[in-house]
């Protein structure tokens, strides 16, 4: 990782042609937080709403061809992924991968599940209704790939049995599973389960090689619409997967059990190949320069404020974080108070997250940025941090 204490703030890359008309935003916001919600394109948008009036116009129709079309929606985004058709299933989002992918690992009493303190609130939830939770804490300054590693697998007491780490951490916005940790997790028999709620869309290899179990939100930068994401199972596991509530399909088993449930609202998944395909044909390579571009080019300015300490990344990623002063966020209360009130008062759309010493700030690019957003925010912050 190259180290981010001198941070000469790059040139703007302009902005990405056609890509601020692919979404109906409120043109009076900067929505520099495409990583908590993600936003659907309009023609997702559409796409979604064809089915829906199909839905209506024949119900019975409709619903007695999904499960066939979900499994057809379910090829096109393998391919799209690069990954096993027969190993993957829609869900709803991140939240339910952790939690189906946790109900599905074998524990004994005793037995205890490694997070990290960079994890996603409702995924180590997940984890501790299954197990006891030991917690490594990882220095948001780990120069490295390689030093996660380390501080990881220091953390692995002879109790382990799961790892339950993210992909793409969402306050740091780093790697963490990398392919080394998972190996290693891998060779000690500690099953691992990938949070990879950010990197659809956002990697060119989304979906984690050598993990147990991996799920990710195809609503965040894959363009789907709000309500798609993926759990990647490997083949010795897909046996254990149960749905969370009862379905007509649980015969057939994983991944049709976990996909069919009865007459909920299929149209997300069924229109969520239209983002991806959407992303090819702006190129998604081109997109992911883009965005990154955008975010490393937001970070290099807010480094400039007296206070900031931009923080170790990952190259090629949409998102960078960094450090706010002391006093600034250091409570869920307070990081959410300055969220709300960058976004009242400034028209600024960040992540604020919390955590003693400060808290911190996270910038992310997407097609329908542009420079003088961040240049905004770079202005504007200061005024937020004072008396903090
Ligand atoms: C790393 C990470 N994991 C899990 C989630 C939860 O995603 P969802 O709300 O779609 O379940 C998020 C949400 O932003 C996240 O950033």
């Amino acid at each position: 990782m190259p180290e981010p204490s001198v941070p000469p703030v790059p040139t703007a890359p302009p902005v990405f042609p056609g890509g601020p008309a692919l979404f109906r935003l409120d043109p009076g916001v900067a929505h520099l937080n495409h990583g908590s919600y993600g936003a659907v394109p309009l023609l997702v948008n559409e796409a979604q709403e064809l089915l829906r009036t199909e839905a209506h116009a024949d119900p019975d129709a409709f619903f007695n061809a999904v499960p066939a079309r979900v499994a057809a929606a379910r090829r096109r985004i393998a391919g799209r992924l690069g990954a096993d058709p027969d190993g993957i299933a829609f869900i709803a989002n991140a939240t339910e991968g952790a939690n189906l992918a946790l109900d599905a690992v074998e524990l004994a009493a005793g037995d205890e599940i490694l997070v990290t303190d960079h994890g996603y609130g409702t995924v180590v939830a997940a984890a501790a209704r299954r197990a006891s939770v030991t917690t490594v804490a990882l220095d948001p300054h780990l120069p490295d790939e390689d030093a996660v590693c380390e501080t990881v697998l220091a953390g692995l007491t002879p109790r382990t049995k799961v790892a339950v780490l993210d992909h793409v951490s969402s306050p740091t916005a780093r790697l963490i599973a990398g392919p080394r940790l998972l190996a290693e997790l891998s060779a000690r028999g500690i099953t691992t389960v990938v949070d990879g709620a950010h990197t659809p869309g956002m990697l060119a290899e989304p979906i984690a090689a050598g993990a147990d179990f991996w799920f990710g939100n195809l609503h965040k930068w894959g363009y789907a619409p709000s309500g798609s994401a993926l759990l990647a199972v490997a083949p010795a596991h897909r046996s254990r997967v149960r749905s969370l509530s009862p379905s007509w399909e649980d015969e057939r088993g994983f991944p049709w059990s976990v996909e069919y449930r009865a007459t909920a609202d299929y149209t997300g998944w069924l229109a969520a190949p239209e983002g991806l395909d959407l992303l090819e044909r702006l190129d998604a390579d081109k997109v992911r320069a883009h965005n990154s571009a955008l975010a490393a080019y937001g970070a290099a300015l807010l480094a400039r404020i007296p206070g900031l300490t931009p923080l170790p990344y990952t190259p090629g990623l949409a998102m960078r974080s960094l450090l706010l002063p002391p006093g600034t966020a250091e409570t869920q209360d307070a990081a959410r108070a300055l969220r709300e009130e960058l976004a009242a008062e400034a028209g600024i759309r960040v992540l604020i997250w919390p955590r003693r010493g400060g808290g911190g700030i996270r910038v992310c690019g997407q097609v329908y940025n542009r420079a003088e957003e961040y240049e905004r925010l770079a202005e504007l912050l200061p005024a937020f941090l004072k008396g903090a």
